[in-house]
Protein backbone atom coordinates (compact mmCIF):
# COMPACT_ATOMS: atom_id res chain seq x y z
CA UNK A 1 0.00 0.00 0.00
CA UNK A 2 3.19 2.35 0.70
CA UNK A 3 2.32 4.81 -2.73
CA UNK A 4 6.10 6.89 -3.00
CA UNK A 5 5.55 10.61 -2.80
CA UNK A 6 6.83 10.57 -6.62
CA UNK A 7 4.65 7.89 -7.98
CA UNK A 8 2.01 9.66 -6.27
CA UNK A 9 2.33 12.54 -8.16
CA UNK A 10 3.17 11.16 -11.29
CA UNK A 11 -0.52 9.72 -10.91
CA UNK A 12 -2.01 12.75 -9.49
CA UNK A 13 -0.71 14.02 -13.22
CA UNK A 14 -1.66 10.88 -14.67
CA UNK A 15 -5.17 11.15 -13.75
CA UNK A 16 -5.91 14.97 -13.59
CA UNK A 17 -5.67 16.12 -17.85
CA UNK A 18 -8.29 13.65 -18.18
CA UNK A 19 -10.78 14.96 -15.30
CA UNK A 20 -10.11 18.37 -15.05
CA UNK A 21 -11.80 21.25 -15.52
CA UNK A 22 -11.76 24.98 -15.42
CA UNK A 23 -13.50 26.72 -12.51
CA UNK A 24 -16.42 25.73 -10.07
CA UNK A 25 -19.63 24.59 -12.22
CA UNK A 26 -23.02 26.08 -10.93
CA UNK A 27 -25.17 22.87 -12.14
CA UNK A 28 -22.48 19.74 -10.72
CA UNK A 29 -22.46 16.65 -13.01
CA UNK A 30 -22.66 13.72 -10.89
CA UNK A 31 -19.12 12.33 -9.89
CA UNK A 32 -17.64 9.60 -11.70
CA UNK A 33 -15.85 7.37 -9.24
CA UNK A 34 -13.74 4.45 -10.46
CA UNK A 35 -15.73 1.42 -10.50
CA UNK A 36 -14.80 -0.68 -7.67
CA UNK A 37 -12.26 -3.53 -8.55
CA UNK A 38 -9.73 -0.84 -9.83
CA UNK A 39 -6.61 -0.57 -7.70
CA UNK A 40 -5.62 2.89 -6.88
CA UNK A 41 -3.03 4.14 -4.83
CA UNK A 42 -4.03 5.80 -1.31
CA UNK A 43 -3.78 9.23 -0.83
CA UNK A 44 -4.66 10.87 -4.31
CA UNK A 45 -7.28 13.62 -4.63
CA UNK A 46 -11.42 13.27 -5.47
CA UNK A 47 -11.68 12.35 -9.21
CA UNK A 48 -13.27 15.39 -11.16
CA UNK A 49 -11.58 18.10 -9.27
CA UNK A 50 -11.10 21.27 -11.01
CA UNK A 51 -7.82 22.80 -11.65
CA UNK A 52 -8.47 25.30 -9.19
CA UNK A 53 -9.74 22.84 -6.25
CA UNK A 54 -6.77 20.86 -7.48
CA UNK A 55 -4.27 23.21 -6.72
CA UNK A 56 -5.83 23.73 -3.26
CA UNK A 57 -5.31 19.98 -2.94
CA UNK A 58 -1.65 20.07 -3.69
CA UNK A 59 -1.24 23.76 -1.49
CA UNK A 60 -3.33 21.74 1.25
CA UNK A 61 -1.16 18.99 1.49
CA UNK A 62 1.88 21.04 1.62
CA UNK A 63 0.46 22.55 4.56
CA UNK A 64 -0.18 19.25 5.69
CA UNK A 65 3.61 18.06 5.73
CA UNK A 66 5.43 21.16 6.13
CA UNK A 67 7.52 21.03 9.44
CA UNK A 68 6.75 24.01 11.90
CA UNK A 69 9.32 25.79 13.94
CA UNK A 70 8.94 27.63 16.97
CA UNK A 71 9.18 30.59 14.89
CA UNK A 72 5.84 30.07 13.44
CA UNK A 73 4.19 29.56 16.70
CA UNK A 74 5.03 25.43 17.42
CA UNK A 75 4.30 25.08 20.79
CA UNK A 76 5.16 26.08 23.71
CA UNK A 77 3.56 22.53 24.50
CA UNK A 78 2.44 20.51 21.73
CA UNK A 79 1.93 16.23 20.48
CA UNK A 80 4.05 16.82 16.91
CA UNK A 81 5.59 19.31 14.45
CA UNK A 82 3.31 18.54 11.44
CA UNK A 83 0.08 17.36 10.46
CA UNK A 84 1.78 14.59 8.37
CA UNK A 85 3.81 13.26 11.49
CA UNK A 86 0.79 11.50 13.12
CA UNK A 87 -0.89 10.98 9.67
CA UNK A 88 1.14 9.12 7.22
CA UNK A 89 0.23 4.99 6.74
CA UNK A 90 -0.23 4.25 3.21
CA UNK A 91 -0.07 7.81 2.26
CA UNK A 92 0.12 11.45 3.59
CA UNK A 93 -3.44 11.47 5.39
CA UNK A 94 -3.34 8.74 6.66
CA UNK A 95 -3.46 7.06 10.21
CA UNK A 96 -0.70 6.11 12.33
CA UNK A 97 -0.44 3.81 15.58
CA UNK A 98 0.92 6.56 16.88
CA UNK A 99 -1.41 7.46 20.15
CA UNK A 100 -2.31 10.58 22.34
CA UNK A 101 -3.53 10.45 25.96
CA UNK A 102 -6.23 12.14 27.44
CA UNK A 103 -6.68 12.19 31.18
CA UNK A 104 -9.54 12.99 33.94
CA UNK A 105 -11.02 11.76 37.36
CA UNK A 106 -14.34 12.08 38.79
CA UNK A 107 -15.31 14.71 41.29
CA UNK A 108 -18.53 14.74 42.99
CA UNK A 109 -19.96 11.57 40.85
CA UNK A 110 -19.14 14.25 37.59
CA UNK A 111 -16.28 13.51 35.05
CA UNK A 112 -13.73 16.27 35.63
CA UNK A 113 -11.28 16.98 32.83
CA UNK A 114 -8.63 18.47 35.50
CA UNK A 115 -7.86 21.25 33.20
CA UNK A 116 -5.85 22.61 35.79
CA UNK A 117 -3.09 20.05 35.45
CA UNK A 118 -3.51 20.52 31.65
CA UNK A 119 -6.20 17.91 30.85
CA UNK A 120 -8.02 16.27 29.40
CA UNK A 121 -5.30 16.34 26.11
CA UNK A 122 -1.80 15.72 27.11
CA UNK A 123 0.87 17.73 25.36
CA UNK A 124 3.62 15.61 25.64
CA UNK A 125 6.63 17.53 23.84
CA UNK A 126 7.27 21.15 24.74
CA UNK A 127 10.15 23.52 23.17
CA UNK A 128 11.90 23.79 26.44
CA UNK A 129 14.42 26.84 26.90
CA UNK A 130 14.19 29.80 24.47
CA UNK A 131 17.78 31.58 24.13
CA UNK A 132 17.95 34.42 26.66
CA UNK A 133 14.56 33.66 28.55
CA UNK A 134 14.56 32.31 31.98
CA UNK A 135 11.76 29.49 31.62
CA UNK A 136 12.24 26.36 30.00
CA UNK A 137 9.14 24.86 28.96
CA UNK A 138 8.38 21.26 29.88
CA UNK A 139 6.39 18.43 28.58
CA UNK A 140 3.02 17.70 30.14
CA UNK A 141 2.70 14.15 32.35
CA UNK A 142 -0.28 12.08 33.37
CA UNK A 143 -0.72 13.89 37.12
CA UNK A 144 -1.50 11.66 40.13
CA UNK A 145 -4.36 13.28 40.38
CA UNK A 146 -5.98 11.39 37.22
CA UNK A 147 -8.01 8.08 37.89
CA UNK A 148 -8.95 7.71 34.23
CA UNK A 149 -5.97 7.94 31.63
CA UNK A 150 -7.05 6.86 27.76
CA UNK A 151 -5.13 6.64 24.48
CA UNK A 152 -6.18 7.44 21.23
CA UNK A 153 -4.78 6.23 17.84
CA UNK A 154 -4.50 8.84 14.76
CA UNK A 155 -7.31 7.86 12.64
CA UNK A 156 -7.17 8.04 8.74
CA UNK A 157 -8.86 11.11 6.99
CA UNK A 158 -9.54 9.25 3.33
CA UNK A 159 -12.67 10.30 1.90
CA UNK A 160 -13.85 12.26 5.17
CA UNK A 161 -14.43 15.24 2.74
CA UNK A 162 -17.89 13.03 1.37
CA UNK A 163 -19.05 12.62 5.20
CA UNK A 164 -18.81 16.56 6.27
CA UNK A 165 -20.63 16.91 2.94
CA UNK A 166 -23.14 14.88 3.87
CA UNK A 167 -26.18 16.95 5.90
CA UNK A 168 -26.22 16.33 9.71
CA UNK A 169 -30.50 14.84 9.02
CA UNK A 170 -29.02 12.07 7.32
CA UNK A 171 -27.31 11.02 10.39
CA UNK A 172 -30.72 11.97 12.07
CA UNK A 173 -32.62 10.01 10.07
CA UNK A 174 -29.89 7.00 10.13
CA UNK A 175 -30.32 7.13 14.62
CA UNK A 176 -33.92 7.16 14.15
CA UNK A 177 -34.15 4.13 11.88
CA UNK A 178 -31.65 1.63 14.01
CA UNK A 179 -33.57 -0.99 16.28
CA UNK A 180 -33.74 0.53 19.87
CA UNK A 181 -30.77 -2.09 20.88
CA UNK A 182 -27.93 -0.23 18.88
CA UNK A 183 -29.21 3.00 17.75
CA UNK A 184 -26.97 5.53 17.86
CA UNK A 185 -26.98 9.04 18.90
CA UNK A 186 -26.02 12.11 17.27
CA UNK A 187 -23.83 14.31 19.22
CA UNK A 188 -24.66 17.93 18.92
CA UNK A 189 -21.27 19.69 19.17
CA UNK A 190 -20.21 23.36 19.04
CA UNK A 191 -19.94 24.82 15.45
CA UNK A 192 -17.37 27.33 15.76
CA UNK A 193 -18.13 29.00 11.81
CA UNK A 194 -21.86 28.35 12.32
CA UNK A 195 -22.06 30.37 16.11
CA UNK A 196 -24.57 27.22 16.93
CA UNK A 197 -24.80 23.17 17.62
CA UNK A 198 -24.46 21.07 14.75
CA UNK A 199 -23.91 17.37 14.07
CA UNK A 200 -20.48 16.30 15.99
CA UNK A 201 -18.90 13.80 12.91
CA UNK A 202 -15.26 13.49 13.27
CA UNK A 203 -12.91 12.32 16.08
CA UNK A 204 -13.41 8.98 18.16
CA UNK A 205 -16.10 10.73 19.76
CA UNK A 206 -17.72 12.55 17.06
CA UNK A 207 -16.33 15.69 18.95
CA UNK A 208 -16.21 18.07 15.64
CA UNK A 209 -18.74 19.15 13.36
CA UNK A 210 -16.33 19.76 10.37
CA UNK A 211 -12.96 19.43 9.06
CA UNK A 212 -12.23 23.07 9.04
CA UNK A 213 -13.37 22.94 12.60
CA UNK A 214 -11.05 19.72 13.46
CA UNK A 215 -7.66 21.29 11.45
CA UNK A 216 -8.33 24.53 13.66
CA UNK A 217 -8.31 22.22 16.88
CA UNK A 218 -5.57 19.82 16.06
CA UNK A 219 -3.78 22.45 14.82
CA UNK A 220 -3.58 24.17 18.49
CA UNK A 221 -4.19 20.87 20.60
CA UNK A 222 -1.43 18.82 18.81
CA UNK A 223 1.28 21.42 17.31
CA UNK A 224 0.44 24.67 19.50
CA UNK A 225 -0.45 27.07 16.34
CA UNK A 226 -2.83 29.16 17.32
CA UNK A 227 -5.72 29.91 14.43
CA UNK A 228 -8.73 32.11 13.87
CA UNK A 229 -11.37 29.35 15.48
CA UNK A 230 -8.60 28.20 18.29
CA UNK A 231 -7.01 31.41 19.21
CA UNK A 232 -6.24 30.85 23.23
CA UNK A 233 -2.31 28.78 23.32
CA UNK A 234 -2.91 25.87 25.68
CA UNK A 235 -1.65 26.69 29.22
CA UNK A 236 1.24 23.98 30.06
CA UNK A 237 0.17 21.62 32.68
CA UNK A 238 -2.29 24.32 33.66
CA UNK A 239 -0.58 26.65 34.48
CA UNK A 240 -1.21 29.67 32.50
CA UNK A 241 1.58 32.06 34.01
CA UNK A 242 3.78 30.64 31.93
CA UNK A 243 2.25 31.91 28.87
CA UNK A 244 4.26 35.30 29.22
CA UNK A 245 7.24 33.27 28.14
CA UNK A 246 5.74 32.11 25.27
CA UNK A 247 8.10 32.63 22.79
CA UNK A 248 5.24 33.35 19.83
CA UNK A 249 2.23 35.04 21.48
CA UNK A 250 -0.70 35.97 19.64
CA UNK A 251 -2.49 34.36 16.15
CA UNK A 252 0.02 32.10 14.86
CA UNK A 253 -2.21 31.32 12.16
CA UNK A 254 -4.72 33.50 9.84
CA UNK A 255 -4.56 31.06 6.44
CA UNK A 256 -3.03 27.73 7.05
CA UNK A 257 -6.19 26.05 8.58
CA UNK A 258 -8.65 26.22 5.66
CA UNK A 259 -5.56 24.92 3.49
CA UNK A 260 -5.34 22.10 5.65
CA UNK A 261 -9.48 21.61 5.54
CA UNK A 262 -8.98 21.70 1.69
CA UNK A 263 -6.61 18.84 1.63
CA UNK A 264 -8.97 17.19 3.53
CA UNK A 265 -12.18 17.86 2.11
CA UNK A 266 -10.65 16.85 -1.24
CA UNK A 267 -8.53 13.65 -0.07
CA UNK A 268 -9.98 10.66 -2.24
CA UNK A 269 -11.97 7.44 0.04
CA UNK A 270 -9.73 4.63 0.24
CA UNK A 271 -10.07 2.22 -2.97
CA UNK A 272 -11.85 -0.87 -2.41
CA UNK A 273 -9.29 -3.72 -2.84
CA UNK A 274 -9.99 -7.26 -4.16
CA UNK A 275 -13.59 -8.38 -3.66
CA UNK A 276 -13.04 -12.06 -4.13
CA UNK A 277 -15.69 -14.95 -3.63
CA UNK A 278 -15.10 -15.40 -0.71
CA UNK A 279 -15.32 -11.39 0.34
CA UNK A 280 -18.83 -11.44 -1.27
CA UNK A 281 -19.64 -13.97 1.27
CA UNK A 282 -18.44 -12.85 3.88
CA UNK A 283 -20.17 -9.37 3.18
CA UNK A 284 -23.47 -11.50 3.29
CA UNK A 285 -22.74 -12.61 6.77
CA UNK A 286 -21.30 -9.11 8.08
CA UNK A 287 -25.16 -8.42 7.71
CA UNK A 288 -26.28 -11.48 9.11
CA UNK A 289 -25.16 -10.90 12.14
CA UNK A 290 -26.04 -7.14 12.52
CA UNK A 291 -22.78 -5.96 11.79
CA UNK A 292 -23.95 -3.45 9.09
CA UNK A 293 -26.42 -1.69 11.56
CA UNK A 294 -23.81 0.20 12.91
CA UNK A 295 -21.36 -0.23 9.96
CA UNK A 296 -23.61 1.35 7.51
CA UNK A 297 -22.22 0.75 3.96
CA UNK A 298 -23.60 3.13 1.71
CA UNK A 299 -24.25 6.78 2.35
CA UNK A 300 -24.70 9.68 0.30
CA UNK A 301 -23.31 13.35 0.17
CA UNK A 302 -25.76 16.49 0.11
CA UNK A 303 -25.31 18.95 -2.94
CA UNK A 304 -22.42 20.74 -3.02
CA UNK A 305 -21.10 23.32 -5.55
CA UNK A 306 -17.73 21.25 -6.02
CA UNK A 307 -18.90 18.20 -8.37
CA UNK A 308 -16.72 15.65 -6.87
CA UNK A 309 -18.69 15.80 -3.90
CA UNK A 310 -21.95 16.56 -5.20
CA UNK A 311 -24.69 13.87 -4.43
CA UNK A 312 -21.80 11.19 -4.13
CA UNK A 313 -22.44 7.55 -2.81
CA UNK A 314 -19.90 6.32 -0.69
CA UNK A 315 -19.04 3.28 1.01
CA UNK A 316 -17.42 4.15 5.01
CA UNK A 317 -19.28 1.00 6.90
CA UNK A 318 -20.06 3.65 9.49
CA UNK A 319 -22.59 5.71 10.70
CA UNK A 320 -21.17 8.10 12.32
CA UNK A 321 -23.11 8.07 15.46
CA UNK A 322 -21.68 7.68 18.80
CA UNK A 323 -23.12 4.13 20.27
CA UNK A 324 -22.77 2.72 23.90
CA UNK A 325 -19.83 0.44 23.87
CA UNK A 326 -19.84 -0.71 27.54
CA UNK A 327 -16.89 -1.40 28.96
CA UNK A 328 -14.69 -0.93 25.29
CA UNK A 329 -16.12 2.91 26.14
CA UNK A 330 -12.46 5.06 26.84
CA UNK A 331 -14.48 6.64 30.01
CA UNK A 332 -13.69 10.26 28.60
CA UNK A 333 -16.54 12.62 28.36
CA UNK A 334 -16.37 15.08 25.50
CA UNK A 335 -18.88 17.01 24.85
CA UNK A 336 -22.25 15.22 24.46
CA UNK A 337 -20.12 11.65 24.65
CA UNK A 338 -20.55 9.55 27.58
CA UNK A 339 -17.38 7.59 29.32
CA UNK A 340 -18.89 4.40 27.38
CA UNK A 341 -20.20 5.92 24.23
CA UNK A 342 -17.67 6.09 20.83
CA UNK A 343 -18.41 6.84 16.91
CA UNK A 344 -18.33 3.76 15.18
CA UNK A 345 -15.54 3.36 13.89
CA UNK A 346 -15.56 3.29 9.52
CA UNK A 347 -14.08 0.04 8.26
CA UNK A 348 -12.92 1.37 4.61
CA UNK A 349 -9.67 1.20 4.25
CA UNK A 350 -9.04 -1.26 7.54
CA UNK A 351 -6.63 -3.39 5.30
CA UNK A 352 -3.97 -0.77 5.12
CA UNK A 353 -3.71 -0.05 9.16
CA UNK A 354 -2.74 -2.81 11.66
CA UNK A 355 -3.66 -1.70 14.88
CA UNK A 356 -7.19 -1.48 15.55
CA UNK A 357 -9.62 0.42 17.74
CA UNK A 358 -9.34 3.50 19.65
CA UNK A 359 -6.43 2.90 21.90
CA UNK A 360 -4.54 0.03 19.13
CA UNK A 361 -4.92 -2.15 21.43
CA UNK A 362 -6.15 -4.95 19.40
CA UNK A 363 -3.24 -6.63 17.02
CA UNK A 364 -6.30 -8.69 14.74
CA UNK A 365 -9.80 -8.20 13.27
CA UNK A 366 -10.28 -10.64 15.62
CA UNK A 367 -9.15 -9.12 18.55
CA UNK A 368 -11.04 -6.04 17.35
CA UNK A 369 -14.52 -7.69 17.02
CA UNK A 370 -14.25 -9.68 20.49
CA UNK A 371 -13.49 -6.65 21.96
CA UNK A 372 -17.10 -5.25 21.03
CA UNK A 373 -19.51 -4.76 24.35
CA UNK A 374 -22.77 -2.46 25.19
CA UNK A 375 -24.60 -2.42 22.10
CA UNK A 376 -22.16 -4.57 20.58
CA UNK A 377 -22.29 -7.23 22.44
CA UNK A 378 -25.08 -9.10 20.51
CA UNK A 379 -23.37 -9.01 17.01
CA UNK A 380 -19.84 -9.96 19.12
CA UNK A 381 -21.82 -13.00 20.69
CA UNK A 382 -22.94 -13.93 16.83
CA UNK A 383 -19.57 -13.69 16.02
CA UNK A 384 -18.58 -15.75 18.51
CA UNK A 385 -21.08 -18.60 17.26
CA UNK A 386 -19.87 -18.72 13.54
CA UNK A 387 -18.48 -21.65 11.42
CA UNK A 388 -14.74 -21.42 10.96
CA UNK A 389 -15.81 -21.10 7.30
CA UNK A 390 -18.11 -17.92 7.88
CA UNK A 391 -15.38 -16.29 9.88
CA UNK A 392 -12.66 -16.76 7.21
CA UNK A 393 -15.62 -14.97 4.73
CA UNK A 394 -15.84 -12.13 7.08
CA UNK A 395 -12.36 -11.56 7.94
CA UNK A 396 -12.30 -12.24 4.26
CA UNK A 397 -14.92 -9.19 3.27
CA UNK A 398 -12.72 -6.80 5.93
CA UNK A 399 -9.18 -7.35 4.53
CA UNK A 400 -10.95 -6.55 1.03
CA UNK A 401 -12.35 -2.82 2.73
C1 LIG B 1 0.44 13.78 17.68
C2 LIG B 1 -0.28 13.15 16.63
C3 LIG B 1 -1.23 13.99 15.79
C4 LIG B 1 -0.96 15.14 15.10
C5 LIG B 1 0.33 15.93 15.08
C6 LIG B 1 -2.17 15.47 14.39
N1 LIG B 1 -3.14 14.53 14.63
FE1 LIG B 1 -4.98 14.43 13.77
N2 LIG B 1 -5.45 12.89 14.97
C7 LIG B 1 -4.62 12.32 15.91
C8 LIG B 1 -5.38 11.45 16.78
C9 LIG B 1 -4.83 10.66 17.95
C10 LIG B 1 -6.72 11.52 16.33
C11 LIG B 1 -7.95 10.91 17.02
C12 LIG B 1 -8.27 11.96 18.07
C13 LIG B 1 -9.53 11.78 18.85
O1 LIG B 1 -10.58 11.53 18.25
O2 LIG B 1 -9.48 11.97 20.07
C14 LIG B 1 -6.72 12.44 15.21
C15 LIG B 1 -7.86 12.73 14.46
C16 LIG B 1 -7.90 13.65 13.44
C17 LIG B 1 -9.09 13.94 12.65
C18 LIG B 1 -10.44 13.26 12.78
C19 LIG B 1 -10.56 12.14 11.79
C20 LIG B 1 -11.76 11.26 11.98
O3 LIG B 1 -11.60 10.04 11.93
O4 LIG B 1 -12.87 11.76 12.23
C21 LIG B 1 -8.74 14.95 11.79
C22 LIG B 1 -9.64 15.60 10.77
C23 LIG B 1 -7.35 15.27 12.04
N3 LIG B 1 -6.87 14.46 13.04
C24 LIG B 1 -6.63 16.26 11.38
C25 LIG B 1 -5.36 16.68 11.77
C26 LIG B 1 -4.71 17.86 11.24
C27 LIG B 1 -5.26 18.77 10.18
C28 LIG B 1 -3.51 17.97 11.88
C29 LIG B 1 -2.49 19.07 11.78
C30 LIG B 1 -2.96 20.40 12.13
C31 LIG B 1 -3.42 16.84 12.79
N4 LIG B 1 -4.55 16.09 12.70
C32 LIG B 1 -2.32 16.59 13.59
C33 LIG B 1 -3.27 12.52 16.01
C34 LIG B 1 -2.60 13.62 15.50
C1 LIG C 1 -23.46 -1.08 18.16
C2 LIG C 1 -22.65 -0.64 17.06
C3 LIG C 1 -21.64 -1.62 16.48
C4 LIG C 1 -21.83 -2.90 16.02
C5 LIG C 1 -23.13 -3.69 16.01
C6 LIG C 1 -20.56 -3.37 15.55
N1 LIG C 1 -19.61 -2.39 15.70
FE1 LIG C 1 -17.68 -2.52 15.15
N2 LIG C 1 -17.30 -0.72 16.03
C7 LIG C 1 -18.24 0.07 16.65
C8 LIG C 1 -17.58 1.15 17.34
C9 LIG C 1 -18.26 2.25 18.14
C10 LIG C 1 -16.20 0.99 17.12
C11 LIG C 1 -15.06 1.83 17.69
C12 LIG C 1 -14.84 1.31 19.10
C13 LIG C 1 -13.56 1.78 19.78
O1 LIG C 1 -12.48 1.65 19.22
O2 LIG C 1 -13.67 2.26 20.91
C14 LIG C 1 -16.06 -0.21 16.28
C15 LIG C 1 -14.85 -0.71 15.80
C16 LIG C 1 -14.72 -1.78 14.95
C17 LIG C 1 -13.49 -2.24 14.36
C18 LIG C 1 -12.13 -1.57 14.54
C19 LIG C 1 -11.90 -0.53 13.45
C20 LIG C 1 -10.71 0.35 13.71
O3 LIG C 1 -10.45 1.21 12.85
O4 LIG C 1 -10.06 0.25 14.74
C21 LIG C 1 -13.78 -3.33 13.59
C22 LIG C 1 -12.82 -4.14 12.75
C23 LIG C 1 -15.19 -3.57 13.73
N3 LIG C 1 -15.74 -2.62 14.55
C24 LIG C 1 -15.88 -4.62 13.12
C25 LIG C 1 -17.16 -4.99 13.48
C26 LIG C 1 -17.77 -6.24 13.07
C27 LIG C 1 -17.14 -7.28 12.17
C28 LIG C 1 -19.02 -6.27 13.64
C29 LIG C 1 -20.01 -7.39 13.62
C30 LIG C 1 -19.59 -8.59 14.31
C31 LIG C 1 -19.18 -5.01 14.37
N4 LIG C 1 -18.03 -4.28 14.26
C32 LIG C 1 -20.34 -4.63 15.02
C33 LIG C 1 -19.60 -0.12 16.63
C34 LIG C 1 -20.24 -1.31 16.28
Amino acid sequence: MKAPVVALLAAIAVTLPTFAQRGRPSAPAPNPQPPPQQQQPLGLPLRGLSAADTDKFADGRDEFRKVETVTDGLGPVFNGRSCGECHNAGALGGGSNRLVTRFGTTTNGAFDPLTQFGGSLIQNDAIGPRDGSPHAFRPERVPQQATIVARRRSTPLFGLGLVDATPDSVFVALAARQAAAVAGKVPLVDNISAGMKTAGKFGWKGQNPTLFQFAGDAYLNELGITNPQFPNENCPSGNCAELSFNPAPGLNDTEDTEALADFMEFLAPPPRGNITNDANDGERVFERIGCDSCHVATLQSGSNPVASLNRVTYHPYSDFLLHDMGSLGDGIVQGPASGREMRTAPLWGLRAINTYLHDGRARTLDEAITAHDGQGAASRDRFRQLSGSDRTKLLAFLNSL
